[in-house]
Formats: C-alpha cells, sequence, structure tokens
C-alpha cells in the first residue's frame, strides 16, 4: 500500500477475526512504533503485545471498565451505550491486544514531551498495522483498569499504562469511517 492508501484507510477497527497475528507481522508493526520520534530521542514507550492467556487476562480487566460506562450515558445514548458495554467486555474478540506504557514523569514538561512520544508511536503502530491489513483501535478507557493492565503485564513500578491498541484482522463489521473535519488549519502568511 502506498503512504496515502494506508493513511486514508485507517480507521478505528472494533470487530475482528479469530486468525492469530503472525509474530513476525506483530514484531514489524512494533518496528514501526519505536522508529517514531521522541523529544530528545527518549524513547518513552513500552510495548506489553499480549496474544493467549495474556490476552484473555487483559480482556477480563477491561471488562471492568463497563461500571464507568454509566457516566458517560448522557453522551453516548442508549444505542452507543449498548455498543460500548458490548465492545469494552469483548474488545471485538481482537487476538492480541498491546499495552502501551510509559514512565511517569516527574514534571509536566516531561509529561508533555512523553505523551507526545508515545501519540507518535502509537500512530505508526496502527498506520503500519493497516499496511499488513490488520485493524486497530487505540483505546484509553483502559484508564480505568490501569493497574489491573500494568498488573496483569508485569510492567515496571515507575511506568503507567496509559492505553491499549486492540489488534486482528478486521471481521464482518466494516468500520464506520467517522467524518473528518479537513478545516481546522489556518495558513498564514
Ligand atoms: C487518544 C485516543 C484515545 C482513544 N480512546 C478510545 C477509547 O477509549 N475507546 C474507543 O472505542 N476508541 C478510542 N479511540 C478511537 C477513536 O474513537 C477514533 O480514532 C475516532 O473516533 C476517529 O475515528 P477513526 O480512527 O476511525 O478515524 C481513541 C483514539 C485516540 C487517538
Amino acid at each position: 500500500m502506498d503512504f496515502w492508501d494506508v493513511v486514508r484507510s485507517r480507521h478505528a477497527v472494533r470487530d475482528f477475526t479469530s486468525d492469530p497475528i503472525p509474530r513476525e507481522v506483530l514484531e514489524r508493526i512494533v518496528e514501526a512504533a519505536e522508529l517514531a520520534p521522541s523529544a530528545m530521542n527518549s524513547q518513552p514507550w513500552r510495548f506489553y503485545v499480549a496474544t493467549g492467556e495474556t490476552r484473555l487476562k487483559l480482556g477480563r480487566a477491561i471488562a471492568q471498565t463497563t461500571v464507568h460506562l454509566s457516566e458517560y450515558m448522557d453522551a453516548l445514548g442508549p444505542e452507543r451505550y449498548e455498543q460500548a458495554v458490548k465492545w469494552y467486555s469483548s474488545l471485538g474478540d481482537a487476538p492480541a491486544v498491546v499495552v502501551v506504557a510509559m514512565p511517569r514523569a516527574e514534571d509536566e514538561f516531561t509529561l508533555l514531551n512523553e505523551q507526545l512520544s508515545v501519540g507518535a508511536a502509537i500512530e505508526n503502530l496502527m498506520l503500519a498495522a493497516t499496511a499488513e491489513g490488520l485493524g486497530s483501535c487505540n483505546v484509553t478507557f483502559s484508564f480505568w483498569v490501569r493497574d489491573d493492565l500494568a498488573d496483569a503485564v508485569g510492567a515496571a513500578e515507575n511506568e503507567d499504562v496509559v492505553s491499549i491498541i486492540a489488534l486482528g484482522y478486521p471481521g464482518e463489521v466494516p468500520p464506520v469511517a467517522p467524518p473528518h473535519d479537513m478545516t481546522r488549519v489556518t495558513y498564514l502568511d
């Protein structure tokens, strides 16, 4: 796929087939993440790539986030609430889940640098996933169970889990491409 095909076809995928992702494919997409730019080349990311038993363990932890969904009931409405409960209960049966962690920042500037760097790495990972024919969804709703996720993957004491990425071959429900506003730019001479 050429660069623009990859960028234009990446959309959040929330339904996956049970087909396992070959290890070499997982390694290639993590390599793309590791090649991301980072503030002062700090490379503050840490990826835990979970399949098998660990993936199931993470799924059980993420399912606990559904208790927080009622707080978003007004914004979601009943139909999207139902969809969200299903999604967080199953993560679309994604065969792999990447837990993303970064060192706990001591100050605001470090936090800013770490967050932007990790965001760049996550986007590289998701674009590489698209190029490999995979679907992905970055999920920060993991926030509510971040300590359980850190325990499940054996994250270091000084690391915080910042998000998870569900990964797999897209399932039967095609991703609905939400509108993207192409006008949030100002060109200045
Ligand atoms: C920082 C970040 C956090 C996100 N958190 C969630 C989440 O918790 N749950 C979820 O279902 N999707 C999550 N998403 C996916 C977004 O909902 C999705 O990217 C957005 O609606 C735009 O859709 P698109 O990716 O298909 O273009 C997140 C995306 C980003 C970049």
